[in-house]
């Protein structure tokens, strides 16, 4: 955890420290005299903006971006005509990457009318060569470049990036490092995402996830807990743990540890009312983490759960070690222990071989599942996996499946979400609904959302809600008195 620094007694004429953190605040020390001199050249504060791209666990590292642009003396904000702008991007499906390249033109453009604007790239996109190629060649207004395993060390570059006039570009293959104690400013004041562990050792075959975020790697128990215990001291009532597959969680410590055994530590921090976490690999989800799932009071009653496929063939083909018949022994399973358990999937269609009978078995297992909700995606040929190798399915025949799958998705969530109607759950407020001011958005422990009628007040709140009406995915509800 990050306790406040007295960065005006950090020497900054002295060399710099070797060890981390420590390093770290003596750049955030230097870039706070950078970030001052230039704000009094020209007389206002200087604004910076960081817009993420891809999952949660970008989420959370732009939160520890932002932490560090907030300490060296920038305000921050949403708004792209900003003094220092980072994009923290993604790759794992190519329509991210070309969101990217969209958005870097409308940010040269901003940038040639504020001549002290800077640029900044990072995440998981930066990992791959061909990406810093195409950077260097066709966008040389990019002031910074850096992968994911040197985020640590955002500080330190940035003060390279401040005395350069050419584009700094610092891409690490591999690291073993887990630095803690560097600062992180949350989106949420309520909830909070925790990396448990970074990278992932699975390798499926159509990803490209363990190339850019590298080995699997767990945090110390003792550095979770001690971090989860300060966010509730701050106001957090909903943790999210955070790691590719957090059910290989503690098999690389020391003391091993496993991720049921966390989650029951995690339980016992007073205060704390909601855990979650994202997301389990079928392959490696224990007996034990059911038990516990069953038992506690604080984890929600949402597991995501990702098929990607329902065909044993094309499970093999992706390596994800397990079959159609495993996949739904497991959710039997689950679902007798924890009967008003959630359940959500991820499902690819279009992987190399597969066949409108491979696409049927898939939607054999959404019936018999009864998602509450799938995230489909098109397969997207990733460089340097073992997928894209192989023989790629015509773009129509994709489609066909696709569209077949979707219908069945929607139905049977709409189905499954539907059954709690009438019913009065507890949701915890997140928002003031976009669309409609009179109305906040919460969440259910099930994962499911639901719009009522309500103010500002409520965010952050866990209050009790009349299930009126189920809108597919979502319902719309009324809040009810608590009970005095
Ligand atoms: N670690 C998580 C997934 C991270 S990526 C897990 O194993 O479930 C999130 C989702 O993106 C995956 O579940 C998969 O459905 C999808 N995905 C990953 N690579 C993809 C690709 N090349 N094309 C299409 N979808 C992909
Ligand atoms: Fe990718 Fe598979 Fe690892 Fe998930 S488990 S990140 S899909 S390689
Ligand atoms: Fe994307 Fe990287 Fe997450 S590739 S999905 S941001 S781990």
């Amino acid at each position: 955890m990050f306790n406040k620094i007295d960065f005006d007694h950090i020497d900054t004429t002295q060399a710099p420290p070797e060890a981390e953190p420590d390093r770290q605040y003596y750049f955030m020390a230097k870039c706070r005299k950078y970030v001052k001199a230039k704000s009094e050249r020209l007389g206002r504060p200087l604004f910076s903006a960081v817009r993420t791209f891809g999952c949660q666990m970008n989420a959370r590292d732009s939160e520890k971006l932002t932490g560090i642009l907030k300490e060296v003396g920038y305000e921050i904000t949403e708004n792209e005509d900003a003094d220092f702008v980072i994009y923290n991007t993604c790759t794992v499906r190519d329509n991210a990457n070309q969101r990217v390249y969209g958005r870097l033109g409308h940010l040269n453009s901003l940038k040639k009318k504020n001549k002290h604007m800077k640029i900044a790239l990072c995440g998981c996109m930066m990992q791959e060569p061909s990406a810093i190629e195409k950077i260097r060649r066709s966008y040389r207004f990019v002031d910074l470049i850096f992968g994911t395993h040197n985020i640590y060390k955002f500080a330190e570059l940035l003060a390279t990036m401040f005395e350069s006039d050419r584009m700094v570009a610092d891409i690490w293959q591999e690291t073993d490092q887990i630095v803690e104690n560097l600062p992180s400013q949350r989106k949420y004041p309520f909830k909070s995402g925790i990396n448990i562990m970074f990278g992932c050792n699975n390798f499926c075959s159509y990803c490209i996830v363990p190339y850019v975020r590298g080995r699997e790697r767990s945090r110390k128990p003792e550095e979770i807990i001690h971090e989860i215990k300060r966010l509730v001291s701050e106001g957090v009532v909903e943790v999210m743990l955070l790691g590719q597959n957090v059910n290989s969680y503690g098999k690389n410590l020391e003391n091993s540890i496993t991720f049921a055994q966390l989650l029951y530590q995690v339980e016992q921090i007073e205060g704390l009312k909601r855990i979650r976490f994202m997301t389990s690999h079928p392959k490696d989800l224990s007996d034990e983490l059911i038990q516990v799932m069953k038992e506690s009071k604080k984890i929600c009653r949402h597991l995501h759960l990702p098929l990607q496929s329902g065909s044993t063939r094309i499970l093999k083909a992706m390596n994800r070690r397990y079959t159609k018949e495993q996949y739904l022994a497991l959710v039997e399973k689950i679902r007798k222990e924890i009967p008003d358990l959630a359940i959500t999937t991820d499902i690819i269609v279009g992987f190399p071989g597969e066949e409108p009978c491979d696409v049927d078995e898939t939607i054999d297992v959404v019936r018999k599942v009864q998602y509450e909700n799938a995230f489909t995606f098109v397969y997207s040929k990733r460089t340097g996996t073992p997928a894209a190798a192989m023989e790629q399915v015509p773009e129509g025949v994709v489609k066909e499946g696709f569209d077949r799958l979707l219908k069945v998705v929607q139905e049977t969530a709409r189905d499954r979400v539907s059954l709690l109607s009438g019913k009065t759950m507890e949701a915890l407020v997140e928002e003031v609904n976009e669309q409609d001011a009179s109305l906040v958005t919460g969440r259910l422990s099930n994962n499911t959302m639901v719009h009522f009628k309500g103010n500002a007040s409520l965010i952050g709140q866990i209050v009790p809600v009349y299930l009126k009406e189920c809108h597919g995915f979502y319902y719309l509800g009324e809040k009810k008195d608590e009970k005095r």
